[in-house]
């Protein structure tokens, strides 16, 4: 009987010493693992200028989120990371988007006549990642973050509203923005690109913006669509409008020919 005791004991005792070892094992890969992959990422960026502080930017990055309430980090929690690591002009090749992500990127990527704030290094390394920190830890975690819409102050949604904002703060010359045309606002009032870039577009250092509205068989609008003349009357005075429809077809053959120049692929 009191063999069958000692059995107990000793698979407590394995038990509870493997939750002891294993907790802030999963934590350090945690921030072990997502550190890495920014670090990686924010290195091999390629662009022109090569060398980055890398290790500074991270830096300015987790102090956003770290050891604060995941619903508790508004958008300026990233102001000294966008200090540490402004946005250059890209005069004549800011390309905005809503509703277009998966073929505007396909797009930039073969084609550096136009940048998106996913083509920036901020962008670039943090694209398609989740983080969030939890109250009185140093760690990053990625798994049981606050979604999207859980709640407004989350970490990666204030993130992508800080970036919009100082992307959209340096556009100018002619900016363009993809938007899709099948479906029924391709302007919609809650994006961030009507919430926060449309905003911040000023002329004169914004001198027009033209909507790309991409069509395919399933096109349900044009550019008469009720919320692109909302998008008209949003425009700072002074910025010229143009909207053209284009068929997906038309920017896949420039994506995929690179001898067709920048400016027939609309
Ligand atoms: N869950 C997670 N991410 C989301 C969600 C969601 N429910 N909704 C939006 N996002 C994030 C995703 O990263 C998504 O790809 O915002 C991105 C853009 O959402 P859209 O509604 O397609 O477009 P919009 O809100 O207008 O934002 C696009 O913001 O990323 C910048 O400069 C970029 O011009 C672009 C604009």
């Amino acid at each position: 009987m009191r063999r069958g005791w000692c059995w107990v004991g000793a698979g407590l005792a394995v038990v509870t010493l493997s939750i002891i070892i294993a907790v802030p094992l999963s934590l350090m890969r945690a921030t072990g693992d997502f550190k890495s992959t920014f670090i990686t990422k924010c290195e091999r960026f390629p662009g022109k200028s090569a060398r980055h502080d890398c290790l500074g930017i991270w830096q300015a990055f987790e102090q956003a989120y770290v050891g604060k309430d995941p619903c508790q980090v508004p958008v300026e929690s990233y102001d000294h990371l966008l200090t540490t690591s402004p946005f250059e002009p890209a005069c004549n090749r800011t390309m905005f988007w809503s509703k277009t992500k998966d073929l505007v990127h396909e797009f930039t990527m073969h084609r550096d006549c136009f940048l998106t704030a996913e083509d920036t290094l901020l962008g670039f390394i943090l694209d398609e990642l989740t983080w969030c920190g939890k109250e009185g830890s140093k760690e990053t975690f990625t798994a049981d973050c606050p979604g999207w819409t859980t709640c407004v102050h989350n970490p990666v949604r204030s993130f992508w509203k800080r970036v919009s904002a100082a992307f959209a703060d340096v556009a100018c010359g002619d900016v363009t923005s993809m938007l899709n045309g099948s479906i029924t606002t391709p302007f919609s009032s809650t994006s961030i690109f009507a919430t926060i870039e449309v905003k911040r577009l000023k002329s004169p250092n914004v001198k027009s913006l033209n909507v790309v509205l991409t069509t395919n068989a399933n096109a349900v609008t044009n550019c008469d669509n009720a919320s692109l003349k909302d998008l008209q009357r949003e425009l700072d005075r002074g910025i010229n409008y143009s909207c053209k429809e284009v068929n997906e077809t038309k920017i896949k053959r420039c994506i995929s020919d690179p001898s067709i120049p920048c400016r027939a692929c609309w």
